[in-house]
């Protein structure tokens, strides 16, 4: 079958389409239809069926002849380690961590936020949560304490498992003073920890409330696999928005895994038994649906790297894990090959290395930029796919099917919508445009089984967030054109999230920490181009009149509340003061306008600007900083 004739089929009979893709997964009670639309514009997908992820990801493979294959390699050069688990292993390990989790108190339903670094400990958390119908909560380890404590309130866990320390180049990050500091700031009180003492640096504990990872397993039943309702959340991952409050998206249990264990084979076009290694981090989607679940899923073995692509120790590092471990899908962000690119621009260091083993190179996370493109084409000499997914949806909806068909490569484009994503493009009423047009990117409801039935506690939100700009539509919040062929081109973000090294950020939650500054009476933060990264974020202050302390003051408390609030993620290093801010004459600031100047870029004057004067003061401020054409 072509591309063609898989997508016209799931067009054709969509729910003849997921009830095939479901026949891969072993259920405890099989569903009776795919789609439950009866709540619409609210869906939920498998709804009658009774399953268990970890049995699908673990248990089922020791059953089924892969005990003794290796599930999960962590490859650490952090800590010159690599480590092997067969699945055999990983069953007794998941089964142990989730027996001692329900002797704890933790059953069906109840959540457990995990905050660790890449260490296969994390994966096993994972697992065991969903073993016994626990919902957790992965919180990216480069977020603050506050951000935990945010997420604690909104996800009112019963636990928290983390570690005692992640290791980033140069320093370790100590994680349990910051998981204290996010229990104090916190609300919502949880019960009880679980740490996992690394030798890197060991957390001082309180009894009776922080557990050890390894005593609190000693003696404990294992866990059998529950089974859960389709419908029961596997997850909740928090994501950007365009204010403070993060979204906390939604995982539902049956679709995640019909649809990620449909991907591995015709997107990833990995067989099972084969190698698979997504470097990103388990706190984004990518590390869900592809350092954890997919892989497992579909029976292959997955890569938990912890390191970086340069530094760690040098720019080869990505072409000796695909050699040891005989990767043969590779997932990054393209920014992880423009730093590779900056270090080593001829690509020398591939020459050490025997990479024959990789079929195909995947990109996501932000737009995959040309030259990178070319670049990684060159040094590596397999097809780069280019795909374009997000956390709400948890795997691709445009993509390069290439274990069905491999499509000509459009550089620039990630190709063709998948099955399951009827994607159009509209203007500003909802009204398609016609190919080779900019406007909204949306998809035509129902979203596939997968993608997010709704945000955790907040239906409302997820409807005015969603839903509601083009009814009928999901709003992906990009924008961008599909040209003749049905090739999608993603330009740009229609709110104020940005992409900062392939994290996304809000910036509406900087300027809320900014506004909180006593000396600063307004301010903006947008996102400036730049060269590895991709975006970094940028902020606009303008201070109190009468204000005793100096600019230079006021710039790096500002920079300190981000990393402290917000975390070392944030990368919010670029502040400046301004004595106004370009507005509309209606008084809304005019943030465009400003990345344009940041950027140096073309820009037509808004119509609606109260002062044009200011945008030559925006451009002077920005010069001591190497911006606005400096
Ligand atoms: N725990 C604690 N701190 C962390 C962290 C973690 N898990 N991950 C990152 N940080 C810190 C870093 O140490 C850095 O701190 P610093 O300001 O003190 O230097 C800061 O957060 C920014 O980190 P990062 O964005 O990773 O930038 P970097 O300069 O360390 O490395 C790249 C740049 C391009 C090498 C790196 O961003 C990278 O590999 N990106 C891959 C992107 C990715 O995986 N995206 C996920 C979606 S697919
Ligand atoms: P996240 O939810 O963190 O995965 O971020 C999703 C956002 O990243 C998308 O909405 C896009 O703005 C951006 N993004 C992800 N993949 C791509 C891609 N291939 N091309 C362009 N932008 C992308």
């Amino acid at each position: 079958m072509t591309y063609a004739d898989v997508y016209k089929s799931w067009q054709t009979d969509p729910e003849a389409f997921w009830m095939k893709a479901a026949q891969a997964i072993t259920w405890v009670k099989p569903p009776s239809r795919a789609l439950d639309d009866s709540k619409a514009p609210i869906y939920s997908w498998y709804a009658d069926a009774q399953v268990n992820t970890c049995y699908n990801a673990v248990d089922r493979h020791v059953e089924n002849g892969r005990a003794d294959q290796v599930a999960i390699i962590h490859d650490s050069p952090m800590t010159h380690c690599v480590s092997r688990m067969t699945f055999a292993e990983l069953q007794t390990a998941t089964a142990s961590l989730a027996g001692a989790l329900r002797a704890q108190g933790i059953g069906m339903g109840d959540r457990v936020i995990i905050y660790m670094p890449m260490v296969p400990e994390a994966l096993v958390a994972m697992l065991a949560c969903a073993r016994i119908g626990a919902v957790h909560s992965v919180v990216f380890g480069g977020f603050a304490a506050h951000e935990l404590a945010v997420r604690i309130d909104d996800a009112t866990p019963k636990a928290i498992i983390g570690a005692s320390c992640g290791l980033e180049p140069g320093r370790t990050v100590a994680y349990k003073p910051l998981i204290d500091g996010a229990i104090a700031q916190a609300k919502h009180k949880v019960d009880f920890t679980v740490i996992l003492q690394r030798e890197q640096c060991r957390a001082d504990m309180t009894d009776g409330f922080d557990h050890d990872w390894h005593a609190v397993q000693q003696g404990v039943t294992p866990a059998e696999c529950v089974p859960v309702a389709g419908d029961h959340p596997a997850y909740i991952l928090y994501t950007s928005g365009t204010t403070g409050a993060p979204k906390g998206v939604v995982r539902a249990t049956a679709g995640h895994l019909v649809a990620l264990n449909w991907t591995m084979k015709n997107i990833y076009n990995v067989n099972p038994g084969e190698v698979f290694w997504a470097a990103s981090d388990v706190g984004w989607v990518v590390g869900h649906s592809y350092i954890c679940y997919g892989p497992l899923i579909h029976g292959n073995t997955t890569v938990v790297f912890e390191g970086k692509p340069v530094g760690t120790p040098d720019a080869g590092t990505f072409w000796r894990v695909i050699q040891d471990h005989k990767v043969r899908s590779f997932f990054t962000a393209p920014t992880a090959f423009r730093a590779i690119k900056r270090d080593d621009p001829k690509g020398e260091l591939i020459k050490d290395y025997d990479i024959s083993s990789l079929r195909a190179l995947y990109l996501a996370g932000e737009r995959a930029d040309p030259d990178t493109i070319i670049w990684a084409q060159n040094v590596m000499k397999v097809p780069v796919y280019d795909h374009w997914w997000q956390t709400e949806s948890g795997f691709p909806m445009v993509g390069n099917p290439a274990g069905i068909e491999a499509l000509p490569v459009k550089i620039g484009s990630p190709t063709v919508a998948l099955p399951g994503y009827d994607i159009r493009i509209l203007d500003e009423g909802g009204h398609e445009v016609p190919r080779g047009t900019l406007g909204a990117i949306a998809i035509k409801l129902p979203l596939p089984p997968g993608t997010l039935p709704t945000l955790w506690r907040a239906e409302d939100r997820f409807i005015k967030s969603y839903l509601t700009t083009f009814p009928g539509y999901y709003e992906t919040g990009d924008a961008g054109l599909m040209d003749e062929d049905g090739y999608l081109y993603v330009m740009a973000r229609t709110d104020d999230v940005i992409n900062v090294a392939g994290h996304r950020l809000s910036t509406g939650a900087m300027e809320e920490i900014l506004a909180n500054h006593p000396d600063v009476a307004e301010c903006a933060v947008i996102g400036v181009t730049d060269e590895l990264k991709g975006q970094l974020p940028m902020g606009f202050v303008c201070t109190n009149k009468g204000t005793s302390r100096t600019d230079a003051d006021i710039v790096k408390d500002c920079i300190r509340m981000v990393r402290e609030e917000i975390g070392p993620v944030a990368a919010f290093k670029l502040v400046v003061v301004v004595d106004r801010l370009p507005k509309t004459r209606s008084g809304k600031i005019l943030r465009r306008t400003m990345v344009s100047i940041a950027d140096n870029a073309d820009f037509k004057m808004p119509a609606t600007i109260d002062d044009p004067a200011i945008l030559d003061e925006i451009r002077t401020a920005l010069k001591p900083l190497g911006y606005g054409g400096a």
